[in-house]
């Protein structure tokens, strides 16, 4: 039977993932939204007949097997206390910095409680997508988009966590060279043009390479005294890479990701 999926919160996240999903050829599922976020979730239901959008929470825990929690962190608390799920019910809670075992008393007495962690590039199908526990359910709905990753022990999802907040440091990156391009006299739009065009042939050599060869690439993209080697060898005496280590290793042991001022990311 065709599933149904309930989506409590229609904000960034829901939306690029529900894209995502009717997007697929291979779809078959409904999806109930619930009715915050007016304009997006009346959106949503106008543009794809598979959504519709429901008058209270509580008619989209009532109508769905798979609920998808996709509020903030902090708004959590108020809008899941009150409602009554049921214990067949799966849970799929994209909220940062709780992990299965903190919302489970929240979602009583469902059982079935999966914490997912999509990231930007899932409207296009693309990227990582963490999903602890493996629940079979989950997998079939959100199976299809980007590269599932799947984990058992839910200590992991922190380690994950902090890998994702990689994702402005490498922009940051990306726009140095463009703007260090068009300083040298080079027009954005071709600046742009090729450094897009070069990450994603590196990222391409990265997917073909095995992982046990993934240590030789910087070696393999340099030549002895070539410009590639004095690039890297400037950005290592600066301490560059080891700032990055320290960076992930300060948020993982530092950040309070369960509080009302956690970076909900
Ligand atoms: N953005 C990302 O890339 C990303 C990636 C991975 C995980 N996450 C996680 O996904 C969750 C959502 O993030 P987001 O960026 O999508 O946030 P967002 O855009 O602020 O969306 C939050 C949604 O929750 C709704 N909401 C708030 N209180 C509610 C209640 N009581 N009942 C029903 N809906 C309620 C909001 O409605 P109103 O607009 O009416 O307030 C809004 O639709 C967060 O927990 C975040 O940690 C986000």
């Amino acid at each position: 039977m065709m599933p149904i999926i309930g989506f409590l919160g229609v904000g960034t996240v829901s939306t690029a993932v529900i894209h995502a999903l009717c997007a697929a050829d291979d779809f078959e599922a409904r999806i109930v939204l619930s009715p915050r976020s007016t304009h997006r979730s009346e959106e949503l239901a106008v543009r794809y007949g598979q959504c519709t959008r429901l008058g209270s929470n509580q008619e989209v825990v009532d109508a769905a097997d798979i609920v998808v929690l996709a509020m903030r962190p902090q708004q959590m608390d108020e809008a899941l206390s009150g409602l009554s799920f049921r214990k067949e019910q799966v849970i799929a809670s994209f909220i940062a910095g709780s992990p299965p075992s903190t919302i489970a008393e929240l979602v009583s007495p469902a059982k079935k409680i999966a914490q997912l962690i999509p990231l930007p590039a899932i409207e296009y199908g693309r990227g990582p997508l963490l999903i602890c526990p493996e629940i079979p359910e989950v997998i079939n709905v959100f199976g299809s988009l980007g590269d599932v990753i799947t984990s058992d022990d839910e200590t992991q999802i922190r380690v994950f966590s902090v890998a994702s907040a990689f994702m402005s440091t490498y922009y940051e990156m990306q726009n140095t060279v463009i703007e260090w391009m068009t300083s040298r006299g080079i027009d954005e739009s071709t600046a742009a043009r090729y450094v897009l065009s070069e990450l994603e042939g590196l990222a391409t050599v990265g997917r073909v390479t095995p992982v046990d060869r993934l240590a030789d690439l910087p070696a393999e993209h340099q030549t002895k005294g070539g410009l590639n080697e004095r690039v890297r060898d400037h950005m290592i005496s600066a301490g560059a890479f080891a700032a990055l280590r320290a960076a992930l290793d300060d948020v993982y042991d530092n950040a309070r990701l369960r509080s009302p001022e956690a970076e909900a990311e």
